[in-house]
């Protein structure tokens, strides 16, 4: 019996994770980053979920290099990913949590996320922002995809009534306004972002370091 109980709890974390959003948005999200990546871009990854985007877009990608990191419990899920796409330009993924101060010995010339900003709270998006702008060097691009405010208003229904779902379970996760973003760029060594329109009322935005 207890041999029983042991084989099903293994085989119950060897389970692959799988987002749906990610498998929706991936190839959304690698055709609007490509005009901006450079040769042989190093890409930093905040909050990589279960490693999809990461998979999908350094497999399509051989010259990039890609560094994802997440949450202790969620690495065995990316390395799963890792390892069935069997991509060489992806590395172990590392554990970083945004309430703590953030580092790495990996040296990015981009940093990337995508839906973390309304999951943590604002002093972790300060966090992910002072952490990318210590680690990139001049030329260097953070760029995050996910739903914003504009001027304090939500582009749409339903990302107004997702926000007060968040908040309702997080009070300091929410939807983040995209001037209050560029304030902490600013104040970090970035310029102000280019917008791209992302579908499903999603933006890309892109900070670049002055060169
Ligand atoms: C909505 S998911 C997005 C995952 C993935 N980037 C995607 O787009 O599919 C938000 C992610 O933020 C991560 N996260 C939450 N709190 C975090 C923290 N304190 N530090 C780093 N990541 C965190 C979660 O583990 C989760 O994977």
């Amino acid at each position: 019996m207890g041999l029983l109980i042991t084989k099903t709890v293994s085989l119950m974390t060897d389970i692959k994770p799988c987002a749906p959003s990610a498998d929706r948005n991936k190839q959304v999200i690698l055709q609007a980053l490509l005009p901006l990546l450079s040769d042989n871009e190093r890409i930093f990854e905040f909050g990589s979920g279960t490693g999809q985007h990461a998979c999908h877009i350094a497999s399509a990608l051989q010259n990039i290099i890609w560094q994802p990191s997440e949450l202790s419990d969620k690495l065995s899920g990316i390395r799963q990913w890792i390892a069935d796409s069997g991509c060489s330009n992806i590395l172990p993924p590392v554990e970083l949590d945004l309430s703590l101060q953030c580092t790495s010995e990996f040296v990015p010339t981009m940093c990337y996320s995508a839906n973390t900003l309304h999951i943590v709270g604002w002093k972790m998006v300060e966090e992910l922002f002072r952490c990318s702008a210590s680690m990139l060097s001049g030329d260097g691009k953070l760029i995050i995809y996910g739903p914003y405010k504009v001027g304090g208003q939500h582009t749409s229904d339903g990302n107004e009534a997702f926000d007060e779902q968040l908040r309702s379970s997080d009070p300091l996760s929410g939807i983040r306004d995209i001037a209050e973003l560029d304030e902490l760029a600013c104040d970090v060594g970035f310029l102000k972002a280019e917008i791209i329109d992302m579908p499903a009322n999603n933006k890309l935005l892109a900070w670049r370091k002055p060169g």
